[in-house]
């Protein structure tokens, strides 16, 4: 099944000389991947840390199932579990817990996510408008969302979330949409409203899809990520031990921001320091050869060995 979903993990060499790069040959690591996805960060440590032991997080019912199958190899050193990480702190109540000599954050949807038309992430593919990582959430979905806002919070939405220029016109085409009987209930809906609502030389300007901000904002919105990367990293630096290490690779610059503030807060608070003055980004190679690695930007902290 793995196979149907070519995942190449994004600054793959970069993460693991950062995660393993200072540890003693042959030491019994214990590494922690925030976000699984379809586990390809997860397999290469394991890998290449042949002493180490992994837990592996993600909310989506979908990339578990792939990730299990692609870390059956290492069974033994491999579990997984069903979270937000949000809750990441809650490693640290578990049995024989003793501390992460690394957490891997990887934001984002996988590339799994975006090409399943039914799970509504891509402006490219016709499904429902539905957003949701974890399935089973009592959340809103984006239709939901596009539903029960007015101009104003979806204006927001957009403005905030998407940083998107045309936010105003787009939310109030919605509402009007909405006031005549029409329903916005598929990604085409929101695609062709988009595209119809903004004059043609505008969308020749953006530079990119007319819509992906919109779709960027709405994922962002139905899976509060902005709220969990917070948190997340907050339950990260708890559950790290000394001299390990927190590395994150974004994709937005509104991720980017919230890594950025929470690094340099924790060194001034003289938690540890922060390894990555200026983010790393991809080689030209990998961006050639890895599209969905354009964006990607990789910041590191290191927990004080001393504290
Ligand atoms: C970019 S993919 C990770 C790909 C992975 N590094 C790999 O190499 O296969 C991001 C994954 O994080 C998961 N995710 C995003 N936000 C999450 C959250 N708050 N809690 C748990 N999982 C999350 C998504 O469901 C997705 O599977």
């Amino acid at each position: 099944m793995t196979d149907n979903w070519p995942h190449v993990p994004v600054m793959l060499r970069e993460t693991l000389e950062i995660m393993g790069g200072r540890l003693p040959d042959g030491s019994p690591a214990v590494f922690v991947d925030a976000t699984l996805g379809a586990g390809g960060h997860a397999s290469a440590l394991l890998e290449r840390f042949p002493e180490s032991s992994l837990v592996g997080l993600d909310q989506d019912e979908m990339a578990r199932s792939i990730a299990e199958e692609r870390l059956s190899p290492y069974e033994k050193r491999a579990r997984v579990r069903g979270w937000n990480f949000r809750d990441i702190s809650l490693l640290g109540g578990e049995p024989g817990w003793s501390g992460a000599d690394g957490v891997l954050f990887d934001l984002g949807v996988s590339n799994m996510q975006l090409a399943t038309p039914e799970r509504g992430f891509s402006f490219q593919e016709d499904g429902p408008l539905d957003m949701r990582m974890d399935k089973s959430a009592d959340i809103k979905t984006a239709a939901e969302i596009l539903e029960s806002g007015d101009a104003r919070e979806l204006a927001a939405v957009f403005r905030e979330y998407g940083e998107e220029r045309y936010a105003f016109q787009i939310a109030r085409a919605i509402v009007w949409r909405r006031e005549r009987g029409g329903r916005i209930e598929t990604t085409s809906d929101l695609t062709n409203l988009i595209r119809a609502t903004l004059p043609a030389p505008v969308q020749r300007k953006m530079g990119t899809h007319p819509a992906r901000r919109v779709f960027q904002a709405l994922r962002i919105a139905v899976n509060s990520e902005l709220e969990a990367l917070s948190e997340g990293l907050e339950g990260a630096i708890e559950i790290t031990r000394s001299g390990g290490v927190i590395v994150v690779i974004s994709y937005h610059s509104l991720e980017d921001r919230i890594v950025k503030r929470t690094f340099l807060g924790w060194a001034q608070g003289k938690r540890g320091r922060i390894l990555t003055r200026r983010p790393m980004t991809p080689s030209g190679e990998e961006t050639g050869e890895n599209r969905s690695s354009r964006s990607a930007k990789l910041r590191a902290f290191e927990i004080n060995t001393c504290s």
